[in-house]
Order: structure tokens, then C-alpha cells, then sequence
């Protein structure tokens, strides 16, 4: 009954729900996708199949929709997404549901946790302690509801918006959000930065390399922000807007577990 759950997390909130879900479901493995981004192709025979990740402008991050490409299943197995969000998944889950026929294989069922936003944008999204703490209070609450579906392998559509116009326009807003927010473009190391690469060690795209008076960003950036809201000393910021802003992590996900992520030795 093995269930292997493989994910992407920028500020710890999707690591915080798989951990949660694993524990709940019993004999089950956390992978992470940046970790299996390293091979040509990835292999898996497990009973149930999880595919989670942070939803960007409405649609799954670009390295996760490489590393589903990469997948290729060997057994039987029942897939399942999990989509954190801030509050709007958008076709996300459809997305992922479209790649996997693309593999011959099928969705059976797709979660969304709406957790705290990590977007920095113009307006505040975050919101204040106790609206990221009744967030985190009501995906615990879906945990064992969620699980029981995935244990029982229940067959159920995706949540989210299953609109083809929405999915169309998901890829259209990620295009031209990337654009307009240039989160790649735009990224920078102030002066308050101490060299103690932190943030080329976490980038799960290996974006950015830091040297003796620079900290370099190169063009792989898949915009987990991980990098803006880990940084110690609070010294990266995208162009002018994330100046002064609030940094989030989840509270119980560590810098260590980040570091993880990648698999390095
Ligand atoms: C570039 C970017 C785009 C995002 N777009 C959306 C979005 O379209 N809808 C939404 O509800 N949340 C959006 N978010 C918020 C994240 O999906 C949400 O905070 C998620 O739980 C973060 O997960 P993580 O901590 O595992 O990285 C976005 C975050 C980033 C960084
Ligand atoms: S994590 Fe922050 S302080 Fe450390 S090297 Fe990167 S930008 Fe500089
Ligand atoms: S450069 Fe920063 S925002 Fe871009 S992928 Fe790396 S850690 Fe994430």
C-alpha cells in the first residue's frame, strides 16, 4: 500500500501538508522534485502517486511541469495532486491533469490547501498572524478527510476551476504575470547582503551562484521565492516592490528541511 508523494515547496507550506498527509496515510515517502530533477528520467511503480506543489498565476510551477514530463510510472499506480494556494487554485490541478494524459495517465483525484500567500505584490496578501493561523487550522482540518479519499483511492475531480478558458488564460496570466512582475529580471542582492549563501544553496532551480562581492541570478528562475523569503539578513528584493515587505516561511518548516530539498551531499 505504499504511497510515494513527491514535491515542491518554496516557503514550506506544501512540504507542511504532505508531512501532514504522509503521517495520516502511514507508509509513505516524501520526494522532493528538485532532488529528482538531477535525472533524465524518473521511475516509479509505488501504489499511489502524489503530485504536490505551490500554485503560480493559477497554474503549476514550470519545474514541476518538467519534472511530470520526466515521470514515467511502471505499475498501476493511483495519482493523486495536492495544489497549496493563497486563495485562488485556478486550473492548476487541471493542468497537471492534462500533462499526465499527455503520459497516458490519469488524475484520479486532486486537493487543494489553501494556505498563507508568499506572493509579494503590491497589495499586502499575506494577511496578518491569525488569518495565516485559521488558514493552517483549516488545512489540518482537511488532512484526515483528504486522506481517507486517497486511502480508499476514490475517483473524484479535481478542485479548483475547470474552466479550458481559465486553463488557456492560466498559462496566458503566468506568461504575462512572469512579464509583468519580471520576478527573474528583476531579482537582486542589496548591500545588506553578507555572502553566506544561503540563497544559492536553497534555489531549487540552482539560480543563483554567489561570489566574493555578487550574488549572480541566472535565467532558470521558476519564482518560488525561496530564495527573497529565506535570506537571513532580508537582502533580496524583486526591483523596488518587495522593499519594506513582510518575509513568510510555514512554522514548522526549518531552513535544514529546505536545504533538503535538493539532495545535495
Ligand atoms: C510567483 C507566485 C505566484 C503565485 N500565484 C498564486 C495564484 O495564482 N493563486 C494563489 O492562490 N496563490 C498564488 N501564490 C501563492 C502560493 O501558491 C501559496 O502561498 C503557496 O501555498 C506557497 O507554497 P510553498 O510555501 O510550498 O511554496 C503565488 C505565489 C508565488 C510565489
Ligand atoms: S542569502 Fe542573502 S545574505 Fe546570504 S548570500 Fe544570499 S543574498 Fe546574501
Ligand atoms: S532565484 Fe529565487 S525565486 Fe528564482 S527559483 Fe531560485 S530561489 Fe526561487
Amino acid at each position: 500500500m505504499k504511497t510515494v508523494i513527491y514535491y515542491f515547496t518554496g516557503t514550506g507550506n506544501t512540504l507542511a501538508i504532505v508531512r501532514d498527509l504522509a503521517a495520516e496515510l502511514g507508509d509513505s515517502e516524501l520526494v522532493p522534485v528538485p532532488e529528482m530533477m538531477r535525472r533524465q528520467e524518473i521511475a516509479c511503480d509505488a501504489d499511489a502517486v502524489g503530485i504536490a506543489f505551490p500554485v503560480y498565476f493559477l497554474d503549476l510551477p514550470e519545474i514541476v511541469e518538467g519534472f511530470v514530463r520526466k515521470l514515467r510510472f511502471t505499475g498501476r499506480s493511483y495519482i493523486f495532486g495536492i495544489a497549496t494556494c493563497g486563495e485562488r487554485p485556478g486550473g492548476a490541478l487541471f493542468s497537471l491533469q492534462a500533462l499526465l494524459e499527455e503520459k497516458g495517465q490519469a488524475l484520479a483525484s486532486g486537493f487543494v490547501f489553501v494556505m498563507p500567500e508568499n506572493f509579494i505584490g503590491p497589495v499586502d496578501l499575506m494577511g496578518d498572524a491569525p488569518h495565516r493561523q485559521d488558514k493552517y487550522a483549516a488545512a489540518r482540518g482537511r488532512i484526515a478527510p483528504v486522506a481517507a479519499m486517497i486511502r480508499e483511492r476514490k475517483q473524484s475531480l479535481p478542485e479548483g476551476n475547470p474552466s479550458a478558458i481559465l486553463r488557456i488564460g492560466g498559462k496566458i496570466t503566468r506568461s504575462l504575470a512572469t512579464t509583468l512582475y519580471n520576478t527573474p529580471r528583476h531579482l537582486r542582492a542589496t548591500c545588506r547582503c553578507n555572502h553566506c549563501r544561503t540563497c544559492e544553496r536553497i534555489c531549487p532551480a540552482r539560480n543563483i551562484v554567489v561570489e566574493k562581492d555578487a550574488v549572480i541570478f541566472g535565467n532558470s528562475c521558476t519564482q518560488c521565492y525561496a530564495c527573497i523569503h529565506w535570506c537571513p539578513q532580508g537582502a533580496i528584493e524583486i526591483g523596488r516592490r518587495t522593499a519594506g515587505k513582510p518575509r513568510y516561511h510555514h512554522p514548522d518548516v526549518t531552513l535544514a528541511d529546505m536545504l533538503r530539498q535538493r539532495g545535495d551531499a
